[in-house]
């Protein structure tokens, strides 16, 4: 029996954190994982006792991304890599955690280096907007690396799991169902803690390759991508598997099968998540905050019905982690939430806050809300997302904090 090896592609605040998770579980579960844990880094010279050292160097010797996750030690398992492609190298589980922006080159340089049955999972809040229409990141590394990808994303601010304090997160896996026939006894491994098997997670392993395999993406639409099955001396890739690589006592999981109300929601939310810093920047209070949460969270189910409406749950905004839960946390604590308050108190620019407060850490909302904006401008639907559109012209000084409750106001 072969097992499955993990790299997670990325290692800044959340992607050092996930890694943790992750390396704690393989660990824990050698009957379904390698041990070690690639962990993908951008390298670059960090200060550190008083000499500029690699970072992949200090992850090494001290366990310890002492830039990104401070102050946390990571397990000895997580072999930080500093080149993309070794990293990456025979690994059938990816997770790509990165900030929106870097996901295109890294990418770019994958395609062709990923094992062609391997499967992933999108940590990636944000959307990917281009000249053709919007995509989830999901959908795009999967057509572009030719593989099933999943997205994780809920209420998981990354310095409260890292310091292993009570979470919950979503986990969307939707992957098209193999083959049927697969022998029941071949999925005999035990596994504690894992629920039982889900009907829409099923990604059953086949003996001969389903060339032509296509599924349907988080629009319904027949995907381009050609999958290929995970040879059956592999465990399943399933829900099973991917709550078991991810699944903690403090950190715990819910599986789905909608992948775009799960990413909608992690990406969405950091727009909101810049107006509640706005009007707490202004000095509004808990109401004003609320009202901003409110208009946000019916903004996102209206965008998600609008643009994924085949197969877009309400639910997952109402219900789940990665909807309404990681609206609250992301409002209260997030950084695009911190950012947008202190560029109000200070009368700066959101970007020069993140640039002089963050090290290096990167905000999602900002980009979102141009991404968001120049998507609906396009097809002339500003005015019916007030909010969104608030916000990105806020940020790029054609209105004011004062305008918000104009701007947002339903008779107005
Ligand atoms: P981060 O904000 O810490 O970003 C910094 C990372 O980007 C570092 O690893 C850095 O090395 C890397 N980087 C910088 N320049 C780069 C380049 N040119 N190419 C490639 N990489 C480069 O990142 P994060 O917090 O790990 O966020 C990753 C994703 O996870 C984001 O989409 C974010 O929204 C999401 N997320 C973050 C949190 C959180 O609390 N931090 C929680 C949930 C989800
Ligand atoms: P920020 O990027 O605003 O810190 O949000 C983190 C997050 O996604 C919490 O779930």
């Amino acid at each position: 029996e072969k097992k499955h090896k993990v790299t997670v592609v990325g290692s800044g605040n959340w992607g050092s954190t996930i890694s943790k998770i992750v390396a704690e579980n393989t660990k824990e579960h050698p009957e379904l994982f390698e041990q070690d844990v690639q962990m993908w880094v951008y390298e670059e010279e960090v200060d550190y006792e008083g000499k500029k050292q690699k970072l992949t160097s200090i992850i090494n010797q001290h366990h310890e991304n002492v830039k990104y996750l401070p102050n946390i030690k990571l397990p000895t398992n997580i072999i930080p890599n500093p080149s993309l492609l070794d990293a990456v190298k025979d690994s059938t589980i990816l997770v790509f955690n990165l900030p929106h922006q870097f996901i295109h080159r890294i990418c770019d340089q994958l395609k062709g280096h990923v094992v062609p049955f391997a499967r992933g999972i999108s940590c990636v809040k944000g959307v990917n907007v281009s000249d053709e229409g919007i995509a989830l990141f999901s959908e795009w590394i999967g057509e572009g690396l030719g593989i099933y990808c999943g997205a994780l994303s809920g209420a998981n601010i990354a310095s409260e799991i890292a310091a292993e304090k009570y979470s919950a997160t979503t986990i969307a896996y939707d992957p098209p169902p193999m083959d049927s026939s697969r022998n029941p006894s071949q999925n005999a491994t035990p596994r504690s803690q894992t629920p039982a098997r889900q009907p829409n997670g099923a990604d059953q392993l086949s003996i001969t390759p389903l060339a032509d395999m296509h599924h349907r993406d988080a629009r319904g639409r027949k995907s381009k991508t050609k999958l290929t099955p995970v040879p059956s001396e592999y465990p399943p890739l399933d829900h099973i598997t991917f709550k078991t690589l991810f699944y903690r006592p403090y950190f715990h999981v819910s599986m789905v099968s909608d992948v775009a109300g799960t990413s909608l929601g992690g990406a969405l939310k950091n727009i909101i998540a810049v107006a509640a810093g706005f009007v707490e920047g202004r000095g509004w209070g808990n109401n004003a905050k609320a009202e901003v949460m409110r208009i946000g969270l019916l903004e996102m189910v209206k965008f998600g019905k609008q643009f994924f409406g085949e197969t877009v749950e309400e639910k997952t905004f109402t219900v789940e982690s990665a909807g309404v839960a990681d609206l609250i946390t992301s409002c209260q604590g997030g950084r695009n939430f911190r950012c947008s308050k202190l560029a109000v108190e200070r009368g700066v620019s959101v970007q020069e806050v993140e640039e002089t407060e963050l090290n290096g850490q990167k905000l999602q909302g900002t980009t979102t809300a141009a991404e968001v904006n120049s998507f609906l401008k396009r097809r002339g639907l500003e005015q019916e997302y007030p909010l969104f559109t608030a916000v990105h012209d806020i940020l790029e000084g054609r209105k004011t904090v004062d305008d918000i409750p104009t701007l947002v106001a339903s008779d107005h």
